[in-house]
């Protein structure tokens, strides 16, 4: 199978690249330097000339805070440029897969939410990944919209290694405390895309680790695993004070998911460890995993 991934540099993109790759893929990398998402032309010219099965979509604004105050560049990419690649995909007859988020979600629910709740974003991040939902669901392209949360994981800038980084260095670390999601290791969620994209699955999906936590808990797990003693002050948002507001509660539902790969997602606290198991690993070794 022939696959095309945009915004490859990232986290997400890097995993994929691995996991693709390892499953017999042959996939062809596009970071944000080689190819803008923004730029319609040559969205058109890059899916015409790899000729993709499937093109993996992760290239995006995902810097929630700096979104607030710029929300034309963040529809520029969120929205219109998942427009410009979900209207290449189908003009190629290629399966378009989107990764989107929780952060689609109110965070008002209690139990987790299921593909097809109502969606009501409270930030600017979260209003433009549904737009480009809607845009991906409109093109005409066969589309895969696979939601998910909280990732961490080798390749790019993110939550665990952050804590990790700032702890080893003697800092002291506020974490939120009262908001709950699913952590998702980026690997098994590639995984999981990869076999999704395989057996040619379509519509709304939700795509995370088992298990649920809040940030403070995360990052907790995370030095007690790295072996890093540091003090966690756990605070709450409204004392955090981060520029966007987020969901309290963005647990996704992910029995569906599950049900279709016939497996069970890991839980996140396993994931956790492995990453950090394979990142040590490769830190020895001098490599990045
Ligand atoms: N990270 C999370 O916790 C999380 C949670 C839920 C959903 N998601 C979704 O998962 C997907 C992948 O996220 P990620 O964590 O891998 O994000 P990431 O690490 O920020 O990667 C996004 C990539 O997109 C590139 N990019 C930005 N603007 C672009 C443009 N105009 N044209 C082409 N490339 C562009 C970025 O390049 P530059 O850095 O050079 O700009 C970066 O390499 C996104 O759709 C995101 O919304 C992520």
């Amino acid at each position: 199978m022939n696959a095309l991934v945009t915004g490859s540099g990232g986290l997400l993109g890097h995993a994929l690249l691995r996991v693709l790759r390892r499953s017999g893929f042959r996939a062809e990398a596009m970071e944000h330097r080689d190819l803008d998402v923004a730029r319609r032309d040559a969205v058109h010219r890059a899916v015409r000339s790899a000729a993709p099965d499937v093109v993996f979509h992760c290239a995006a604004y995902t810097a929630v805070d700096r979104a607030e105050s710029e929300p034309e560049k963040v529809f520029a990419v969120n929205e219109r440029g998942a427009a410009n690649v979900a209207a290449a995909a189908a003009a190629a007859d290629a399966l378009i897969v989107y990764p989107s988020t929780d952060y689609v979600f109110s965070g008002d629910s209690a139990v987790p939410y299921r593909p097809g709740d109502a969606t009501a974003p409270c930030n600017v991040y979260g209003k433009s990944k549904l737009a480009g939902e809607i845009a991906v669901r409109r093109s005409g392209a066969r589309h895969l919209i696979a939601r998910t949360s909280w990732l961490f994981g080798a390749g790019g800038r993110n939550f665990v290694d952050t804590m990790l980084a700032r702890a080893g260095r003697g800092e002291r670390v506020r974490i939120v405390d009262d908001q709950t999601g699913r952590p998702t290791w980026t690997e098994e969620l590639a995984r999981a895309l990869a076999e999704l994209a395989c057996a040619g699955r379509e519509g709304v999906h939700h795509v995370a680790c088992a298990g649920r936590a809040t940030w403070c808990e995360l990052a907790q797990e995370a030095l007690r695993l790295g072996g890093v003693t540091a003090t966690v002050d756990p605070v709450g948002t409204e004392e955090f004070g981060a520029a966007a507001p987020r969901p309290r509660w963005s647990v996704l539902d992910i029995s569906a998911t599950e049900a279709l790969l016939r497996r069970p997602m890991p839980n996140w606290r396993h994931a956790l460890a492995a990453y950090l198991a394979e990142k040590e690993q490769a830190e020895r070794g001098g490599a990045g995993p």
